[in-house]
């Protein structure tokens, strides 16, 4: 039979090019999974307990705003944490209902990245931000007991990212 004049469709199977792309998008459901599901199941299952005057706080994050190489699926996840704050500061009022957006903040999630690498990463990035340095952990810690603890804000997004989105 040939394929001389026809369209060819190839879905992701168990072997050959067709399992990269199925992996590459089990990675992708997987990030989206740990960022946004925890969240959702986390506020279904807390909400009938939460006091009225209680408060929920998410980890948004800078790639919602500013746009990195292939960052995109990580890009969408955190601007659905963004948009998903937004929605549960009314559906859930009143309690509020806000998200952190960190930039880049330095966490044991960056150990992946080998120690030189990421130490030299650190001192550029710090040097062309407008905060002149990276996030420590300290900053966030702030960020989320200034929204724990202002009864007046709901719906936001706290950008605790040293000025990034906006170079
Ligand atoms: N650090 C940054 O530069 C940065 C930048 C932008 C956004 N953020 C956002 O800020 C948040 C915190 O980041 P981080 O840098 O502090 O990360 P981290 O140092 O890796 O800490 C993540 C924490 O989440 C827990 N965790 C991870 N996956 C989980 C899962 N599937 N179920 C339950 N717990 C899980 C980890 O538990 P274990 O310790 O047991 O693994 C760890 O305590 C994340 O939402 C991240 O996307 C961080």
């Amino acid at each position: 039979m040939s394929l001389s004049g026809k369209r060819v469709v190839i879905i992701g199977a168990s072997s050959g090019i067709g399992l990269a792309t199925a992996l590459a998008a089990a990675e992708a459901v997987a990030n989206i999974a740990s960022k946004i599901l925890g969240p959702f199941y986390a506020v279904k299952h807390a909400d009938p307990r939460l006091s009225q005057k209680g408060s929920i706080t998410f980890f948004s994050g800078v790639a919602a705003w500013k746009l990195f190489p292939n960052a995109s699926v990580v890009s969408a996840a955190n601007a659905a944490l963004a948009a998903f704050a937004r929605s549960l500061a009314v559906e859930l009022a009143p309690i509020r209902v806000n998200a952190v957006s960190p930039g880049v903040v330095e966490m044991p999630s960056w150990n992946e990245m080998p120690e030189e690498e990421r130490n030299a990463f650190f001192e550029n990035l710090g040097k062309q931000l407008p905060a002149r340095r990276i996030g420590q952990a300290n900053d966030l810690a702030d960020a989320v007991l200034f929204l724990m603890q202002n009864r007046f804000t709901t719906g936001t997004v706290l950008h605790v990212d040293g000025g990034h989105r906006l170079i």
